[in-house]
């Protein structure tokens, strides 16, 4: 998945395409590239890099235009080397273009191309796209007729933008599938990826949808529906985030900042219109069969609802992988689709989404991106309002979509009559202290966490346990500790142990283990047992759990204590240990914390 932007303007736009492409970085950064017009003539700077290295090393703010397109890249089709690098220019270098998407069919594209004797630079993709913008210009001599013929013969998905020496004062853009947005400033365009592409510059945004492309201008813009070519009217969104709040605050990186906002989006999340969730509440009440969907991190969080759903509202959901869902279910008129995603434009869960509609499901979600593609798909959206997760690791997005799943169960729940209004209350005043806990926690322990991942910092192998509904927080605090520290971690059912994978049980390898408060009975003396398996075997155990001091003392190799809460909000304090826990030892090991290799914010591609 990669970031594209540009922008039209009457002054210099370099500095602005630079910013807005820095912005974007968390959507890929394998490499950067850049297309600006010098009068009508094509200037092409990219190279394999992050976006501040390329821009030092090929000195583009030195040059000055008032028209460009930028790219950074993550990699899907060719390596990561400086010929795959977008922009692609054609041959006859009056066409630059930038894509993000994958062109199913570019093989026979390319093939024909070759044969007509158009020369390639890359194994990309997207290069079709220059030398297809050439050879159709060449025929029409119009650029717009070109471009909409390139788009009806391209399969596969695309969020395209273009600009030419043919028509040196214009951008040409494109999407199916990946997002892309228009910025719309007075004397000046743009067309980003997504909102932090312009936010520093206007806060208007014009959302593309599937199907449509526009041509920016420095004064005006047309956006056109791309079977009948007729203008469209979009509306005009307003973008609520400033600039400020996308930015690191103080913190060393994003992933803290946003580790220690949980406090507030916890409350957000808790504060949102109660109308707006009964209606998802009452999709669930309407629905024969529903599902939990999401991918990495989102996953999780639907595997942590189908618990909450079974335990308060006594209502099995299955949470099913968003790659899987197609082939793992049968839907009708009477199913319900719930999606969680922080982006709202991964493709997988986007797909399963369509796939379920076209079934004639009902589709619900709750996004964190206003506007995003997934809101703006399903038939009732909960928009969170964490605010920008900029960090490509997902912290407190996950913690506030976890929170609104618990407070939908509970409302199921009472709508069953599964609890009475007393536990209801009781519930939500356990969510409504949870915001103060946390904040305690973070203010008095990470002090603690930080010299304990420190001291580990050198564990290759972590075993992840937990029981019940600690088994995704076991999952996602292990996935916390792959994606940012780059070490492995295997969550697993505190179960699953005495079946196979003590045999694996030794000094290379030690657990970290959730447990349950007391008051959760079964559970907790059930996870006491498989830490008591490992103690049997010598193996290293760090117990994170809510018993005072030296209960359980010599069943810990070290135990991290926490204040006592609740059974309901005890698992998202776990969670917000095992945040801590990976940030920390990430910056034991240096790692790139809010960039992680190979990784992406949101993988928009198949
Ligand atoms: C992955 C991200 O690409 O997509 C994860 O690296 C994220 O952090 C997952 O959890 C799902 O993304 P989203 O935006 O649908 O929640």
């Amino acid at each position: 998945m990669c970031g594209i932007n540009g922008a039209v303007g009457l002054k210099n736009i370099s500095e602005l395409l630079f910013e807005g492409i820095r912005n974007l970085e968390y959507r890929g950064y394998d490499s950067c590239g850049v297309a600006l017009m010098n009068k009508t003539r094509l200037i092409l700077k990219k190279d394999v890099g992050g976006v501040e290295d390329v821009y030092r090393k090929h000195n583009v703010l030195q040059l000055q235009s008032n028209i460009g397109i930028a790219h950074t890249r993550w990699a899907t089709h060719g390596k990561v080397t400086q010929n795959n690098t977008h922009p692609f220019a054609s041959n006859d270098g009056n066409f630059a273009v930038v894509h993000n998407g994958i062109i199913s069919n570019f093989r026979p594209l390319r093939d024909q191309l070759q044969k007509e004797g158009f020369k390639f630079s890359s194994e990309t993709d997207t290069e079709v796209l220059a030398h297809l913008l050439e050879k159709f210009y060449k025929s029409s001599r119009d650029i717009e007729k070109a471009f909409v013929k390139v788009l009806n013969l391209i399969e596969g998905t695309y969020a395209i933008a273009f600009i030419s020496s043919h028509l040196p004062g214009q951008i040409f853009c494109a999407r199916r599938e990946s997002p892309l947005m228009l910025g719309i400033g007075d004397e000046i365009k743009f067309v980003g990826s997504d909102f932090s592409a312009f936010i520093d510059h206007t806060k208007n945004a014009v959302i593309l949808d599937d199907g449509e492309y526009a041509i920016l201008s420095r004064d005006t813009y047309v956006v056109k529906n791309l079977l009948s070519r007729e203008e469209i009217t979009k509306p005009i969104t307003k973008i609520e985030w400033d600039s400020e709040t996308s930015r690191k605050g103080g913190y060393p990186h994003y992933m803290l900042k946003e580790i220690y906002e949980q406090p507030q989006t916890i409350s957000n999340a808790l504060d949102l219109e109660a109308s707006g969730l009964d209606e998802i509440v009452e999709l669930f009440a309407k629905s024969k069969n529903s599902y939990l969907l999401g991918v990495g991190t989102t996953f999780y969080v639907a595997k942590y609802a189908k618990y909450v759903f079974s335990q308060i509202a006594q209502e099995f959901y299955p949470s099913i992988s968003s790659d899987e869902f197609r082939v793992l279910t049968n839907l009708n008129k009477q199913s319900l689709v719930f999606s969680a995603s922080q982006s709202g434009e991964t493709f997988d869960t986007l797909s399963a989404l369509k796939y379920a509609k076209s079934k004639g499901a009902r589709t619900a979600a709750v996004v964190n991106v206003m506007g995003s593609s997934i809101a703006r798909l399903v038939d009732k959206v909960v928009l969170q309002g964490s605010g920008p997760e900029i960090c490509v690791i997902s912290t407190k997005a996950a913690v506030s979509q976890m929170v609104i799943l618990t407070v939908l169960a509970m409302k199921l729940a009472l709508k069953k009559k599964a609890i009475t209004r007393k536990t209801y209350n009781q519930h939500m005043r356990a969510l409504q202290e949870l915001p103060e806990i946390i904040q305690g926690i973070l203010n008095e322990r990470s002090g603690f966490i930080h010299r304990l991942a420190h001291k580990y910092s050198g564990t290759r192998n972590w075993l992840y346990l937990g029981r019940g509904v600690y088994y995704p927080i076991a999952l996602e605090a292990a996935l916390k500790m792959k994606e940012v520290a780059y070490v492995h971690a295997e969550g697993m059912p505190g179960g699953f142990l005495k079946h196979g994978t003590l045999a694996m049980i030794d000094d290379d390898v030690s657990s970290i283990v959730f447990v349950p408060p007391p008051e959760d009975k079964s559970l907790y003396e059930a996870t006491l047992h498989s830490i008591e398996e490992i103690r049997a075997r010598s193996g290293f155990v760090l117990g994170i759990h809510f018993t005072e001091q030296g209960k359980n003392g010599a069943l810990y190799s070290e135990e991290l204590i926490l204040p006592k809460v609740p059974p309901l909000t005890a698992p998202l304090i776990q969670l917000v240990i095992g945040q801590l826990f990976a940030y920390f030892t990430a910056t034991s090991l240096k790692r790139n914390i809010d960039k992680p290799r190979s990784l992406a914010k949101s993988v928009t591609v198949a």
